[in-house]
């Protein structure tokens, strides 16, 4: 079964955008199954550079079926500026398809993302307020609008009249303006227009293409760590980022999963706030940051640095059941001369090597580090493992040492060909 699920190992921004384009070339489909357009995927290719949030990075394939699972929400207008920009920068796309149990992104979702946030004070999660919390709140509460009721003008009338009556209320509550039903109907339903052609019962699609051996390709957004479960809560997002997500977020069963992919950078970067043992709040820290332009796509926030935590990929591969790993942007940390790499923390006297589920004892773990040889060079040109420097390799041993999971590719600059492929046999299966 040639299936293959790309995931974020970190706290996201992993560079999975650049993958998903480079293995969606293979893939006859590409279902995203998680998050909104809190995520921001860039690829770089053929001189032009996309800026994905909703849209499958593997649309830029004409012959690929790009699918935007049920497990995501989508803010509708968002999704067709998105479009129009694809469009206009590339004619010939892959075929878009909308699950039509998505869920619809509403303003007053996004006006209540920023209420919350001030409602936290001092604990605020960060977000990239674009309404994505909200959204899954309604879902979860049963108050949420699927994408097949949107594209529906009678039924999203009826829906959009309850949920907003309730809405209304909660923002008076908040002292905040309301919105007026007849405005937010007609607006709204200029973009259902546009959008019914691509709304369908997607997860029969992927059900059947996995039936029938294709390629499909399941498309992470965010980072095993920002997972509403198994991340560090609260300072996580509302959806499921990691591999299980795959199956709940596009309607097929864990045995139609074969390989999964974790996607880490070779140092680690969080946005928003949360415990982040190996931060650099130094001038390294602003080096990489720097150099590797860590600024968010979203919200264009400084993000901030860190070396790479190898308790953050232990976790990981256990938790997404990885097969293998993608380590990205090993030439950002070129010119450093000597790297740290975490390998367990020191907690309450003791040693450990995973992550406290209680995000306040995680605050209290201190890194323990393990200092190796930096590199430097421009490694953007190395084509083979090989062509690395010496040092930079012994990295990447260290890291499948550890993780005891192999690096299935390295990836040492933005552009499709810097792209190093070591084990292929672990992409498909
Ligand atoms: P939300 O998803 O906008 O609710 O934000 C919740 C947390 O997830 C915040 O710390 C955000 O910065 C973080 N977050 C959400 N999407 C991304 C992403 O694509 N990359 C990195 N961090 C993200």
């Amino acid at each position: 079964m040639p299936t293959l699920v790309v995931v974020g190992a970190q706290w996201g921004d992993e560079a999975k955008g650049k993958l998903v384009d480079v293995l969606g070339s293979q893939a006859d489909m590409v279902v995203r199954f998680a998050g909104g357009n809190n995520a921001g995927h860039t690829v770089i290719t053929g001189g032009k550079t996309y800026k994905f949030q909703l849209i499958p990075a593997g649309i830029l394939h004409p012959g690929t079926v790009a699918i935007i699972g049920s497990g995501m929400v989508v803010c509708p207008k968002g999704l067709l500026e998105e479009l129009a920009r694809t469009l206009e920068q590339k004619k010939d796309l892959g075929t878009l398809q909308i699950s039509s149990a998505a869920h619809v992104v509403f303003p007053y979702h996004r006006m209540l993302d920023a209420l919350e946030e001030e409602a936290r004070g001092e604990n605020k999660i960060g977000t990239t307020s674009r309404g994505i919390g909200p959204a899954y709140q309604d879902k979860v509460a049963r108050f949420g609008i699927r994408m097949g009721e949107f594209v529906q003008p009678e039924l999203f009338k009826m829906r959009l009249k309850e949920v907003l009556a309730y809405k209304n209320r909660l923002l008076q509550m908040f002292g905040s303006p309301t919105l007026e039903f007849d405005a937010l109907f007609d607006e709204y339903s200029g973009y259902a227009d546009q959008l019914r052609p691509y709304v369908v019962d997607t997860e029969v699609m992927v059900q059947e293409a996995v039936e029938a051996n294709k390629k499909v390709l399941f498309e992470g957004a965010q980072g095993t760590f920002l997972d509403l479960d198994s991340g560090t809560y609260p300072y996580v997002t509302s959806s499921h980022p990691v591999s299980g997500g795959a199956c709940l977020g596009t309607g097929v069963g864990p045995r139609a999963l074969q390989s999964v992919l974790g996607v880490c950078k070779a140092y680690t970067t969080r946005v928003g706030s949360g415990p982040f043992p190996t931060e650099l709040d130094d001038e390294i820290g602003q080096f990489i940051r720097d150099k590797g332009q860590e600024y968010g796509t979203v919200t264009g926030r400084g993000r901030r640095c860190g070396w790479l935590d190898l308790v953050v990929l232990k976790q990981a591969s256990r938790l997404n059941s990885l097969s293998g790993l993608v380590v990205t942007r090993l030439d950002v940390l070129s010119g450093i001369e000597k790297v740290k790499i975490a390998t367990s923390y020191d907690y309450e006297g003791g040693q450990i090597d995973h992550i406290p589920a209680n995000v306040w004892d995680f605050a209290k773990v201190k890194p323990h580090y393990e200092e190796m040889e930096g590199w430097d060079g421009d490694l953007q040109k190395c084509r083979s493992l090989s062509d690395l420097p010496e040092s930079a390799r012994r990295y990447l041993d260290y890291i499948e040492e550890q993780t005891k999971t192999p690096v299935a590719i390295v990836s040492i600059g933005p552009d499709r060909k810097e792209t190093i492929v070591v084990r292929p046999d672990l992409i498909w299966g």
